[in-house]
C-alpha cells in the first residue's frame, strides 16, 4: 500500500533523540527547555515570524490561540466547516460559539465573502484554514477583520512551507497554528507551534502553555499543560532542516501527477493561485458531478490496487452529530465538496514509478469524462 502520508525519519532524528535522553533534560517546568528554545528560534526564522511558541499538539496551539487573542465566553468565532474537527472543537472548548461559513469551490478554503456576511456584534475572531496546504485567501479576510476590530487565527496545521502573497503563510494573521502530527510535512510524532508578531499575545501564549505560570506555583492566568517535551523538539530541529527537501519532493510528485491527470475532463485538479505556493500536504482532486457513492467506490477501488487514497473530509463539521446544534443553515459548496473530493499520495517517499501507477489507476477508474 502506498500510504497517503508517511513520516520521513532518519538516523539524524534518532541520534538527536538519544542525545536528549542521555542529557537527562527531558522537559522544562515552564516549557522552555534548551531544545524547545532552539526549535522555536529555527521555526520563527523559517516562517519569518517574531515569536514561535512550541506546544504538544496542533490542537493545543489552536486552543491557546483562541484564548490568547481575547475570545470570551459566548463570543462567536467564524470558521470553515470543511476542515479537521480540531479547528472547531477548540473554539467550543474556549467557550465560544462556532459560526460555520461556506468555502470557495475552487480552493476549498473559507470564502471571504461568506466571512463578511457572517460578522455580527458578537464576533470575537475569524479562523482561516490552509486546507491541504493550499493557502487561504487571507488579504480580504485581514481587511474584514481590521474593519471590525477582529483578530485572525490561521490554522496552518497542514501548510509548512506554503506561501501566500509571496510570503510564508501566517503573515496576515495575528497568530498561526501549526501541527507536527506524524502525517504532516514535518513531524515530531505529536506536537505543535504557534507563531505571531504580537509581543503581548506571545507573552500570553507562553503563560497559557504552562498553567498560566510566569514563575512556578503562582498562576496569573488560566492555563494548561501544553508543553512540548525536549525529545520532540530535538526531532523537530532536524525535521525543519530537512523540510525544504521534503517540499521539493512533494512538489515534484504533485506536478508529475497533474501532468498525468490533466486530460481527465471530469476531474478538478488542485489549484495554486498566483503568488501562492502549496505545501502539497494533500493532493486533492474532485470528481465533478459525482455523488458520495460514486466517489467512495473510486476510493475503495484505488485502495484495492494498493493506493492509499483518502477523503478529507467525508463529513463537514456542521453535519457531525455533536456539532449540528451550532449550524443552522446549509453550506452548499462545503457539502458538495465533502461528497466529491479525494486525496492521493505525493509525500517524499512516493517514487516516480508510483506516481505513474497512481496516475494510470485514477485515469482508468475516473474515466475520461
Ligand atoms: C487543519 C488541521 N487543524 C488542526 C489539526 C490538529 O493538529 P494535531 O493533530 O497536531 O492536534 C490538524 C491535524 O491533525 C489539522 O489538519
Amino acid at each position: 500500500m502506498i500510504p497517503i502520508n508517511a513520516p520521513q525519519i532518519g538516523e539524524e532524528e534518532i541520534e538527536a533523540v538519544v542525545k536528549v535522553l542521555k542529557s537527562g533534560v527531558l522537559t522544562h517546568a515552564l516549557g522552555a527547555g534548551p531544545m524547545v528554545k532552539k526549535f522555536e528560534e529555527d521555526f520563527a526564522r523559517f516562517v519569518e515570524a517574531k515569536h514561535a511558541i512550541a506546544v504538544n499538539s496542533g490542537t493545543a496551539a489552536l486552543h491557546m490561540a483562541v484564548a490568547a487573542v481575547g475570545v470570551k465566553q459566548g463570543d462567536e468565532v467564524i470558521l470553515p466547516s470543511f476542515t479537521f474537527v480540531a479547528t472547531a472543537e477548540t473554539v467550543v472548548l474556549a467557550g465560544a460559539k462556532p459560526v460555520f461559513v461556506d468555502i470557495d469551490p475552487e480552493t476549498y478554503n473559507i470564502s471571504p465573502e461568506a466571512v463578511n456576511r457572517a460578522v455580527t456584534k458578537k464576533t470575537g475572531a475569524i479562523v482561516a484554514v490552509d486546507l491541504y496546504g493550499s493557502p487561504a485567501d487571507l488579504k480580504p479576510i485581514r481587511e474584514i477583520a481590521d474593519k471590525h476590530g477582529l483578530k485572525v487565527i490561521e490554522d496552518a496545521a497542514q501548510a509548512h512551507g506554503a506561501v501566500y502573497d509571496n510570503r510564508p503563510v501566517g503573515s496576515y494573521a495575528d497568530v498561526a497554528c501549526w501541527s507536527f502530527y506524524a502525517s504532516k510535512n514535518m513531524t515530531t510524532g505529536e506536537g505543535g507551534m504557534i507563531t505571531t508578531n504580537d509581543d503581548e499575545i506571545a507573552e500570553k501564549l507562553r503563560l497559557i502553555r504552562s498553567h498560566g505560570e510566569k514563575e512556578k506555583y503562582k498562576s496569573i492566568l488560566l492555563g494548561h499543560n501544553y508543553r512540548m517535551p525536549e525529545i520532540e523538539a530535538a526531532i523537530g530541529i532536524v525535521q525543519l532542516k530537512r523540510l525544504p527537501k521534503f517540499l521539493e519532493r512533494r512538489r515534484e510528485n504533485a506536478e508529475k501527477l497533474t501532468a498525468k491527470l490533466r486530460p481527465l475532463k471530469n476531474l478538478q485538479l488542485p489549484l495554486e493561485p498566483k503568488g501562492c505556493r502549496n505545501s502539497w500536504y494533500l493532493y486533492t482532486v474532485r470528481v465533478k458531478d459525482a455523488d458520495r457513492k460514486k466517489r467512495d467506490t473510486i476510493v475503495e477501488r484505488l485502495k484495492k490496487e494498493g493506493i492509499g487514497a483518502e477523503v478529507y473530509y467525508p463529513w463537514p463539521i456542521h453535519l457531525m452529530p455533536y456539532y449540528r446544534k451550532f449550524g443552522k443553515g446549509r453550506l452548499p459548496e462545503t457539502e458538495k465538496a465533502s461528497e466529491q473530493v479525494f486525496s492521493l499520495p505525493v509525500h517524499p517517499g512516493v517514487t516516480v514509478e508510483q506516481i505513474d501507477f497512481i496516475g494510470e489507476a485514477v485515469s482508468r477508474l475516473v474515466g475520461r469524462g
